[in-house]
Order: structure tokens, then sequence, then C-alpha cells
């Protein structure tokens, strides 16, 4: 690249602003609204512009449309409600993994517990409504409806740092998708059945599953889709040093 070649300017910045401040975790997508090969690679084209440290590129991606998104969400969905009979089926399905601390504590833990009450209540569901709060944890092995379905890994031999490197590429991936007038949500839930997605993407034993994410468009209609999440102050934060 030439220095001519570097750009200062961003021409339209204001559609970076909307495309952040638009992304929000769509919980619920149009199932029949069909999303094409050539959006996706664009979207992945995109994101793999995203910054990774000393350039290692750490994602690798599996797509699920179709009849194997399909045939992933009905072997998911009746080990998840096996799990609900039976809890000690928990561990034989997830990997152990780290992805949340081993003991909660202040103010994280009251975050996390006001973003569950919160997206109950847009679903009008109560304290002590485990059929209900069970069927919409389950929606998250429907991929909420979404036509698309990715998983993300990445190879077991790497650090933590290339798990900063893929947020910022799970975040760029997000934001394509607005550019695209796509919604996604990004799913931790699929780490629960780890050991069901990975033999059935492909993926090695040498991989990892980062996390799954849905992808479509979003059902405007939806009440849960109108829940949206608090933000901190940056002066709760930032100390200027
Ligand atoms: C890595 C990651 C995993 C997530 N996993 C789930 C999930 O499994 N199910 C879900 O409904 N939301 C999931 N979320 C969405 C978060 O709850 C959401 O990002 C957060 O509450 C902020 O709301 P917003 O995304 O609407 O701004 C996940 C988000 C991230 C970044």
């Amino acid at each position: 690249m030439t220095m001519s070649q570097v750009k200062t300017v961003v021409q339209d910045s204001a559609s970076v602003v909307s495309a952040i401040e638009s992304r929000f975790s769509c919980r619920a997508f149009l199932p029949d609204k069909p999303v094409t090969r050539q959006q996706i690679d664009e979207i992945l084209r995109i994101a793999s512009c995203s910054a990774s440290s000393t350039n290692t590129q750490p994602w690798k991606v599996y797509v699920l449309q179709g009849d194997r998104r399909d045939a992933l969400v009905e072997e998911v969905c009746a080990a998840h409600d096996a799990t609900s009979a039976d809890s000690s089926l928990t561990a034989e399905y997830g990997e152990v993994d780290g992805y949340y601390p081993a003991q909660w504590v202040s103010p994280y833990i009251d975050r996390r517990r006001d973003n569950g009450w919160g997206l109950y209540g847009a679903l009008g569901i109560g304290k002590g409504e485990k059929d209900k709060m069970h069927a919409q944890a389950q929606r998250n092995y429907r991929f909420f409806d979404a036509p698309v379905g990715l998983m993300f890994t990445m190879e077991r031999v790497m650090g933590r740092g290339s798990l900063i490197d893929y947020g910022m590429f799970l975040q760029t991936l997000m934001l394509a998708a607005r550019a695209l007038g796509l919604h996604t949500c990004p799913q931790a839930a699929w780490n629960n059945c780890a050991k069901i997605v990975m033999p059935f993407i492909g993926a090695g034993s040498n991989e990892i599953l980062v996390c799954g994410m849905a992808l479509g468009y979003a059902d405007e209609s939806a009440p849960v889709n109108t829940y949206r999440t608090p933000r901190e102050t940056v002066e709760s934060f930032t100390r200027w040093v």
C-alpha cells in the first residue's frame, strides 16, 4: 500500500455509528426470509478484516443452513429436553471450559440477573415459571428461528489472547450483518451442547467451540425484540489518569 492509498477519512461515519447502535441481540427471526450464500460470504469477508494479535486470525467458521441446520436443531433440542428431565446429563453434552466465572461477584452477577429478568419481562415470563423458561432457553437451540446458524471454533493450542481476537471478529461480523440489513444473536448457549455440535459440524478434536450465532432478518413484530439492554456510563468505567 502506498501513502496515497491510506484512507484517513470515513466518508459515511454516521452509517458506522448507526450499524453499531442498531445492533442488538435479536431473539426472533423470520424463518422464511432467505439469506443468500453471497450475503454470508460478504459478511464473513468483512469480518475477516478484523484485527488480531500478530495477525494470527484464529477464527474457524461453520455455516449451517437448510436440512443440516434443522438436523442439528432437532438433535440438540432433544438433548436439552433430556437434561431438564435428568440434570446429570448436562456434563455429558457440554465441555467444561470456564466460559463464566466459577464464582460470580457484584456488579456482574447483578447485571446478569437484571438481563435475565428484563428478557423474561419482555416475554411475560414470571418467577417460578420453569416450563416457560425451559422453552425460552430452547429457542437458543432453534437459532431463534433464524435460517442461518454459525458455529465458531478455534484450535485448542491457542491462548487467551486469541479469544480477544475472536471477540473483535464476532463484533465486526455482527456489524457487517447490520450493513446488509441483517440481525444476529451471539450464543454461548451452544457451548452447553459442544459435545453434540462439534462432531456434527465436522470439527476436529483439536478445536474448541467458542460460541454459536443466529443470523437472519429480524421479526419486527416479536415482543422479545423490543427488549434493549442498558449500559453503564462512560464515567463509571473510565479513570482519566
Ligand atoms: C459471546 C456472547 C454470547 C452470548 N450468548 C447468548 C446466548 O446464548 N443466548 C442469548 O439469548 N443471548 C446471548 N448473548 C447476548 C447477550 O445477552 C447480550 O449481548 C447482552 O445482554 C447485551 O445486549 P445486546 O446484545 O442486545 O446489546 C451473548 C452475547 C455474547 C457477546
